[in-house]
């Protein structure tokens, strides 16, 4: 029969509650998401599969293949990186080291630019730090007659929301290039966008070990203060904006008061922050 940290070669319900139980164990906090998405993966089910066929056997060999992703998971490997791709704003996008994992509170950003479109279909947006494309991919995915252009300093990250692109046939509405922030930008936009690194160089050596091991520091890191990316960013927005253009950045749950003096200091106006379901302001715009 089965060792004690081997998956029991019974029912995917069965499965499912061993994982969790194994997942809780090694202080996992999301241990039933976890659970979950590990099956539906290693299973090739859909949720909705995953539980109409609860209490169907699980093939011993699939029961192999999801016992070494739970135990990549159990070593402290983020779920995403196992996977190979994330769900964000109801899309899957493929994720690797090279890029940051899209977080759910990003996904205001998404909205916001959404709500824009609605007035100006035709806008174009500039998405400053693209990563994985996760916002750009996302918002022009819906806006139909909108385009945009991407930017990112890592060749490797472009690579990944190229790719990202591709899956969702958006390579001819946007251009990705390479640089830092502004550098290669000719054109001006009706919305900038942007989710910079914002980490500053304390909290950074009190990562949690997922986020340090598996995210690339140069998404995390915004510099002694936090706020380096915010003050490049910002002190050139203007020179790339449209009249009547607005910015949207996430900021960081303390970062409010600085990043909006940043804008109000260049001119900017109109400042609104935005809070996310913990209620933390984790969105600020400016015209
Ligand atoms: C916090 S991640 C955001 C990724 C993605 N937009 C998201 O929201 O999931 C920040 C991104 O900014 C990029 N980046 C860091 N410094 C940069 C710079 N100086 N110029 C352009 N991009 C930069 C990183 O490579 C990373 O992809």
């Amino acid at each position: 029969m089965t060792s004690s940290n081997a998956l029991p070669l019974q029912t995917i319900n069965d499965a499912k509650h061993f994982l969790t139980a194994q997942f809780r164990a090694a202080g996992i906090d999301s241990a039933d998401i976890d659970a979950r998405l590990l099956l539906m993966h290693g299973a090739g089910l859909t949720r909705a599969e995953l539980i109409a066929s609860a209490g169907d056997a699980l093939p011993p060999d699939v029961a192999e293949l999801i016992q070494g992703l739970a135990a990549r998971r159990i070593k402290g490997e983020p779920v995403d990186n196992i996977l190979g791709y994330r769900e964000f704003y109801g899309r899957r996008f493929k994720v690797t080291q090279d890029v940051l994992s899209p977080r759910p509170e990003t996904e205001m950003l998404v909205k916001a630019a959404l709500d824009i479109f609605k007035t100006k279909p035709t806008a174009n947006m500039l998405d400053l730090g693209t990563g994985s494309g996760a916002i750009i991919i996302s918002v022009l995915a819906e806006a139909l007659n909108g385009r945009g252009t991407a930017i990112d300093v890592s060749e490797a990250a472009l690579d990944v929301a190229r790719e990202n692109a591709k899956t969702y046939k958006l390579t001819n509405r946007i251009e990705f290039m390479r640089g830092e922030w502004f550098a290669p930008v000719k054109d001006s936009y009706d919305i900038i966008i942007s989710n910079p690194p914002y980490i500053t160089q304390e909290a950074m050596t009190a990562l949690a070990p997922e986020v340090k091991n598996f995210d690339p520091p140069i998404a995390l890191s915004g510099g002694e203060d936090g706020l380096k990316a915010y003050r490049e960013i910002i002190s050139k927005a203007k020179d790339f904006l449209k009249p009547g253009g607005e910015i949207i950045f996430e900021i960081g749950f303390d970062q409010t008061e600085t990043v909006s003096a940043l804008l109000t200091a260049v001119g900017f106006s109109g400042v609104s922050t935005h809070k996310d379901l913990a209620g933390h302001n984790r969105m600020i715009r400016a015209r």
